[in-house]
């Protein structure tokens, strides 16, 4: 039998991995552009779901998801490298799009860079979002409190105590976050786990007994 070229050109340019029933899959659709290649060679589409797979195994410790019944009913996660600016990534639903042209500017470590972005894209993928009514700076921090968690805090992040609001979102409601967990370890997984079905910042009160305003200047004190 004659060997299938397209199938042998989609292995070279898709490679999967799976755990428990969930697929992980990394594609690079910009493989003809100076981001796509140095995705291909500094990071590579095998690392990349790997990536995918063991994000997903730590968020859902992160949120407690000790069993599939507990977690967003997804049963694949894939990346896609991008020749799209104006971001330098997202997530619809399943699908993370980067921008290979994001890859190809980068300086520095590139790979740890990759990692953890894939890391916070992959947190959209699986957390709740208050069935689209929760706070978008949460939801934002919440991506970034499990890259934190996970080691992948790049150095341009703010330090504990900086920032304007708890909910300004990225770095700033992770150290947020961050300093809440600390008082009541597994705060996020509660949080999350609460916000499948709506939102509030009553949250907050009920998990911590605080309002997230008194809790937010405590915070501020303690770094001040
Ligand atoms: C991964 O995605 C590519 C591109 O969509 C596809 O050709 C390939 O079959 C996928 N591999 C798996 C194992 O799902
Ligand atoms: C994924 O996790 C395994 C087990 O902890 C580890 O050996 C491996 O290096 C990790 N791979 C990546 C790409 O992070
Ligand atoms: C760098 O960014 C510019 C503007 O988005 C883009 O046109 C160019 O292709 C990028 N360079 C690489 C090597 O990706
Ligand atoms: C994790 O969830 C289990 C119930 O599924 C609960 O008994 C346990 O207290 C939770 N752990 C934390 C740290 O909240």
């Amino acid at each position: 039998m004659k060997p299938d070229l397209a199938a042998a050109a989609s292995l070279l340019l898709a490679l999967a991995a799976t755990a428990g029933a969930v697929t992980f899959n990394a594609t690079d659709a910009a493989s003809g552009t100076g981001g796509g290649q140095r995705f291909e060679q500094a990071v590579g589409l095998a690392y990349a779901s790997q990536v995918l797979s063991n994000a997903s195994t730590f968020i859902w410790s992160a949120f407690n998801q000790t069993s599939a019944a507990d977690r967003k009913a997804v049963d694949a996660v894939t990346l896609v490298v991008e020749d799209v600016g104006g971001a330098v990534a997202f997530t619809s639903d399943d699908v993370i799009t980067l921008s290979a042209p994001y890859v190809g500017n980068f300086s520095g470590d590139v790979k740890a860079e990759v990692t953890g972005v894939l890391f916070h894209e992959t947190t959209h993928v699986w957390q709740w979002d208050g069935q689209g009514t929760a706070d978008g700076g949460l939801i934002e921090g919440i991506a970034d409190f499990v890259r934190l968690k996970a080691g992948y805090a790049p150095g341009h992040w703010v330090q504990p105590g900086q920032g304007d609001r708890w909910d300004q979102g990225y770095d700033v409601t992770a150290r947020f976050l961050d300093y809440c967990d600390s008082l009541k370890p597994g705060f996020v997984a509660l949080l999350n786990a609460k916000t499948k079905d709506g939102y509030s910042d009553d949250f907050f009160v009920q998990i911590l007994g605080k309002s997230v305003q008194q809790l937010w200047q405590e915070y501020k004190a303690k770094y001040a």
